[in-house]
Order: structure tokens, then sequence, then C-alpha cells
């Protein structure tokens, strides 16, 4: 239960960054902007969301996951009926960066406080809950943009998040603040009253002394995040989070109907109910991997979903040679664009907040994965601003394939640098980074 009100704030992640798509059509109408505007509406929530995530981490260590992610509730809130009431379009913008702190912020403290919870055979699978409910929140915005588009509603868009956002709220008085965050405030009798309820198994003294004997391994400031011994994790969770960006994701998430109009799928509804389509793709792999990830592990998920990722964008560019000469061409394009995303719902989506919830010592966690969280928004945001440019410069065979070639760097990277943390407690996995020499793969 635990993990699944937490996991609301992914699907506002979701919801937040894909209504958009639909809402800007009707903004751009009603306030005549002019293109420059019309970016920063758009680029607003990226915006928001690299700075939540710059201070969100000191947040999260200091104050506690539970009480940050009820501050970011409320900011969801006033976010969706900001935006939904904005007179002006500057009032707009700064609404949504304001809804884009709060996405920035939730990224990676609902994952962290879901990790912190979870008991580690089924961590996996709970963590990336997250995941799923972005994805479907993805596909609720899209549903939602395409039900209120003839009315061109846009104001009812952006305010139906407050209606998750405020059962997250509701939800997030009755859940316990994370046990080992209470152990790292020496709050030790808070945290077995915890673990004892969340646990099955009454006894959780083993848990508790593991806690207590990772903590007394770690200084808590940032100099010990750049500590040899953490360098390794550093370097993934900044690695992981840039090529899971740069591998081209959201050109599908936020232009998919684009991208298959200049494939020849002409008509708008057709490019539309394929983008639905795409959408839907992503949330049921999302589910299959939800599956896997404890039993067959983090490492071949990551690597065989990317070799997917690569090849079904080397056929994608391969169709843009031919784009617009058949209709058996544009159903290429669209069946290549469902297997890349079916590919990364089952590796680099889920794995990456997975993986950066679990790799980090219980001292600097939150900072930690703020420093990867904010790369990832930084490169999302720079993905999303050179789009358009790069069909335009480089054509549009050249674009996906340098997408492409950045996934084969992304497949050397893990397989060189990634280790299998499946099955094994979140201490475990610090303590061997302590260990020098040792084999993580
Ligand atoms: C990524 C988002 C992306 C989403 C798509 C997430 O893991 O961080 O940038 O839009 O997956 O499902």
């Amino acid at each position: 239960m635990v993990s699944a009100i937490s996991a609301l704030a992914g699907l506002l992640f979701g919801y937040d960054t894909g209504v958009i798509s639909g809402a800007i059509l009707f903004v751009r109408k009603d306030f005549l902007l002019s293109t420059v505007q019309e970016e920063v509406v758009v680029a607003a929530v990226l915006l928001g969301a690299v700075a939540g995530a710059s201070f969100g981490g000191k947040l999260a260590d200091a104050l506690g996951r539970r009480k940050v992610l009820i501050q970011v509730a409320i900011l969801f809130i006033v976010g969706a009926i900001g935006t939904a009431l904005a007179p002006l379009p500057t009032l707009l913008a700064i609404g949504r960066v304001v809804v884009g702190v709060a996405i920035g912020i939730a990224s990676f403290t609902a994952p962290l406080y879901i990790s912190e919870v979870s008991p580690p055979a089924i961590r996996g699978k709970l963590v990336s809950l997250n995941q799923l409910m972005i994805t479907i929140g993805i596909v609720v915005s899209y549903l939602a943009d395409y039900g209120l588009a003839d009315k061109e509603a846009w104001r009812w868009m952006f305010g139906l998040a407050a209606i998750p956002a405020l059962i997250l709220l509701i939800g997030l008085m009755f859940v316990p603040e994370s046990p080992r965050w209470l152990m790292g405030r020496s709050q030790d009798d808070r945290a077995r009253a915890v673990l004892q309820r969340i646990r099955e198994s009454g006894d959780v003294s083993v848990e508790l002394a593991e806690i207590k004997a990772d903590l007394s391994l770690q200084e808590g400031g940032w100099r010990e995040l750049l500590n040899a011994s953490l360098r390794r994790p550093l370097i993934i969770g900044i690695g992981l989070a840039a090529f899971q960006q740069f591998t081209g994701i959201n050109t599908v998430i936020y232009y998919a109907p684009t991208i298959f109009q200049l494939a020849g799928l002409h008509s708008a509804s057709a490019a539309i109910l394929a983008t639905v389509g795409v959408g839907v793709v992503n949330v049921l792999l999302t589910v299959v991997a939800l599956r896997l990830l404890d039993r067959v592990g983090r490492r071949p998920l990551l690597l065989y979903g990317l070799v997917g990722m690569v090849l079904s964008l080397g056929v994608l560019g391969a169709a843009f040679l031919f784009a617009s000469s058949s209709s058996i061409v544009a159903w290429l394009a669209v069946i290549s664009l469902a297997v890349y995303v079916a590919c990364f719902a089952i590796g680099l989506g889920p794995v990456f907040w997975l993986l950066i919830s679990e790799i980090y010592p219980l001292k600097i966690r939150g900072r930690a994965m703020g420093v990867a969280t904010m790369m990832n928004w930084g490169s999302n945001l720079i993905v999303a601003l050179t789009f358009l440019s790069l069909l335009h410069s480089l054509g549009r065979p050249a674009t996906f394939w340098l997408y492409a070639v950045i996934g084969i760097l992304a497949w050397f990277f893990v397989y060189r640098l990634v280790p299998e943390t499946k099955g094994r407690t979140l201490e475990e996995i610090d303590a061997s980074w302590h260990t020098v020499g040792k084999d993580h793969k």
C-alpha cells in the first residue's frame, strides 16, 4: 500500500509531462503565442524539474522522504489549479515551472522512499510501480487531450491533475516515514516500530542491525559523494541518466504524432490513434518488466532492451529513407517505433530509476539521487529543444541513427559498469562499493 500510494507521484509525473502535447495546440491559439513563447511554455516544466531535482535531494535527506512527498503533493495541486486559471501566458509558464519543480522532486523521492520500505526480494517490482504509473499517466494524458480537444478545453487538461494530487496528499497521511531515514536520524525506536508494521515477520532485528552497520561506514556530506569508493555508483547514476534521455525516448513521447505524419501517416486522427497505441505498448511492457526485474535481474533487461532499441531505431531511420513512397513504409515506421518503446519499457525506462534508488549509501542517498535526476531532466530538456532542429539539419534517417549510436555506447557502458542488484539488501549493495577490486557483475 505504501508503494502504491507513493507511485501516484509517478502518475502525476507522466500526466503532467504528457498533457502538454495536446494542450499546447489550444494554448497557442488562445494566447496567440509566438514560436519562442510556445517553446518557453513547453520547456517550462523541464526547467522546473531540473531545478526541483537540484535542491530536492537535500530536502529528502534533511526532512525525510514522506514529509517531502507531502510538500510535493501540495505543489502539484497549486500548480494544477494555477495553470488551469492562468490569465496570461507568463503566468501559465510560471505555473508550469511550479509543476516542473514538483515533478523534479517527486521523480526520485517516490522511488527512493519505496526502495527503502521494500523487502529485497520484491524491491524491483515495487519501485518500478512508479515507472508503471508514469506510463499510465502518459496514456491518461493523451486520452484527456483527445477527449477535451473538440471543446478546446486546455484549462481542464491542466486542472485535472489536481485530482490524483489530492489523492496522493490524503494517502500520504496514512503511511509511515522511511525506517532507513529514521535510523539515519538516530530514531531507532521509531524505525523498529515502522519495520514491524510493514514486514510480514515480526523479527526485524537483523534488518535493523544491517542498517546500523551500514550507517557506521559513512559520513554524510558532499565530500562523501565524491569519495573514491563512491565514484563508480556516481558515474553509473549520471551515465544512465544521460543515456536514458539521449537514446531519444521523449522524441517519441512528446512528438509521436509529428513523427508518424513525417513517416507518411497523413491523417491526424490516424497519427493520434497510433500515438495512443504506442502509449499502451509502453504500459504493457512495463508490466512485463515488473514481473521480470526480480527474477532475471536488472542487467539482462538493460542489455537486451538496449539491443532492441538500437535495432528498431536503425529500422526507423531506414524507413524514413523511403518515407511517403508507400503506406507499407508508414506502417514500418509505426511498428519500429512501437518495438523501440517496448524495448525501452522493459529496460532503460524502469531500470534507471530503480538502480539509482539502490546503489547509494543511506546517508547521501537523497542527494546522490538528486544529482542523477538533475542530469536526467537536463538531458531531457536538451533532447526536447534539439530534436526538431536535428530533423532539419541532419535529416530524418540520420537523427534516429544518432540516437541508435548513443544506444550502442550505452550498451558498453552498462556491460562494463553496472552491477546486478537483484535480491541483495541495500546495505549489501553499499558494502560492495567499499570492497576494492570486487567484481560487481
Ligand atoms: C523517463 C521519462 C519518459 C518515460 C516514458 C521515464 O523513465 O524518465 O523521461 O518520458 O519514462 O515512459
